[in-house]
């Protein structure tokens, strides 16, 4: 069985899509990209920041930009923000050529992992929960429709989850057969 050519994980704030998607890269020998970092380096400012200048309408286009130029990036794994699923003209960028995964977290984690956050915009109002509530309405059946793959994130420490999509991606990564040949093993 051969690695997907690129991982493209989906799923809400506090999911941990950046922390597992960096630990899942390093597993399997892949480019870790953020559509969210990448926008903010190629605009010189943060995201609370292009919010507030050119309205999410404004950052969604750039999302769109930034998913369709990375969309032939291979051996890469791909942490995506939690709204990319909103737009359908972005579905076909995320699932071409890619392995989807969705983080599938509930409401109460997602609040727990994002109480101190500040730089989540859509979440800076007296109500972050019920803001939360109201997107995984909308958006969990966007995120499972889209996914290849669905992973529950809860109570699981980024550890256990990359071990556990390694498990489900191919077992044989080139870490694990260094480890094999280590202890001398020619099988899992
Ligand atoms: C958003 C999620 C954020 C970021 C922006 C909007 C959303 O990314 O793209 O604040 O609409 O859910 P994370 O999911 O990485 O927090």
């Amino acid at each position: 069985m051969s690695l997907p050519k690129r991982i493209v994980l989906v799923g809400p704030m506090g999911a941990g899509k950046s922390t597992i998607g960096r630990m899942l890269a390093r597993e399997l020998g892949y480019r870790f990209l953020d559509t969210d970092r990448i926008i903010e380096e190629r605009c010189g400012a943060n995201i609370p920041w292009i919010f507030d200048v050119e309205g999410e309408d404004g950052f969604r286009q750039r999302e769109t930009a930034m998913l369709e130029e990375l969309s032939t990036e291979f051996e890469t794994v791909l942490a995506t923000g939690g709204g990319a699923v909103m737009r359908a003209e972005n579905h076909p960028l995320l699932k071409k050529h890619s392995t989807v995964i969705y983080l599938r977290t509930s409401v109460e984690q997602q609040v727990e992992r994002t109480r101190k956050d500040r730089n989540r915009p859509l979440l800076q109002n007296d109500d972050p929960e019920g803001v939360l509530r109201r997107l995984f309405a909308v958006r969990d059946p966007l995120y499972t429709e889209l996914a290849d793959i669905i992973m529950h994130t809860d109570r699981k420490s980024p550890r256990l989850v990359v071990r556990q999509l390694v498990n489900r991606i191919n077992p044989k990564t080139p870490r694990h057969q260094r480890q094999m040949r280590k202890e001398g093993r020619n099988h899992v």
